[in-house]
């Protein structure tokens, strides 16, 4: 896959240099390329912001210098790249929408900072390319930077041969099939006991049927109480008897 990330900080993407996105890129798999903004800039002091139209507080990204940073960027390339633009008035960043973008070829991701990019930029470019406005959560960051960061690592992690085990992201929270709007609950490891505190013994037991329910029975458990409005979503038809028992032992209507 290719990402090409625009951005005031390129700096700011050293982190993709590590751990398994790092090794993705060694490897091949990822083809990251990082954009100063400010080289498509013509004047001395390189500026990419102004005040906003209408007034208001902070500066808003001039059109200009994003236009044909984007321009560069995506002539550089066969076809289009799918554009994302990090931004907390976007649509919500999910594991469904981290799945849809990690089978596309061509990712860019368009970092704003101060109170935005001009707007006519994102209407140029949906003339010509999938063109999304994604937030990560709802807060704000000072910038695109680190939603990017937080983006290009669920995407990645997602593409084959990035995983040491690829059966890894099948039951990663929120994953479609049976762990779909359900959170992971607990895990363990060695050793068995620690501190006094035993490791559930169903884990030792080898009996996968069984320690398959606990796992479900947990993942249910911590959904209703950590996230109830994602327990309150749980459809009835992915819901079998036992599930209904232990979604009714915490007084939810299941
Ligand atoms: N830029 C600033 N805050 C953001 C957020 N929550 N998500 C994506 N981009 C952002």
């Amino acid at each position: 896959m290719r990402i090409d990330i625009i951005s005031i900080f390129p700096e700011y993407f050293a982190p993709l240099d590590v751990s398994l996105i790092g090794k993705a890129r060694e490897r091949g798999i990822l083809d990251i390329s990082l954009h100063q903004l400010r080289d498509w800039t013509h004047d001395v002091h390189r500026t990419v912001d102004d005040s906003p139209y209408g007034g208001g507080p902070g500066m808003v990204m001039k059109p200009e210098p994003w236009g044909e940073a984007i321009d560069a960027v995506t002539a550089a390339g066969a076809g289009e790249p799918r554009l994302v633009v990090p931004t907390p008035s976007g649509r919500p960043f999910t594991q469904e929408l981290a799945m849809e973008y990690a089978a596309e070829p061509w990712l860019a991701f368009a970092c704003g900072r101060y109170e935005g990019i001009d707007a006519r930029v994102i209407d140029e470019y949906r003339g010509r390319m999938r063109v999304d406005e994604v937030g990560i959560g709802d807060y704000v960051l000072a910038g695109g930077e680190v939603a990017v960061l937080v983006m290009v690592e669920a995407v990645g992690r997602l593409l084959p041969g990035v995983l040491g085990n690829e059966l890894s992201a099948t039951d990663d929270s929120f994953a479609p099939g049976t762990m779909r709007n359900l959170l992971e609950g607990p895990v363990y490891t060695k050793p068995p006991e620690w501190r006094g505190r035993r490791v559930p013994e169903i884990l030792l037991s080898g009996h996968h049927g069984k320690i398959a329910r606990w796992r479900r029975d947990e993942a249910l458990r911590r959904t209703l109480s950590n996230r109830p409005e994602l327990a309150a979503g749980l459809d009835d038809e992915s819901l079998d008897k036992r599930d209904r028992e232990v979604l009714s032992e915490r007084g939810a209507d299941a």
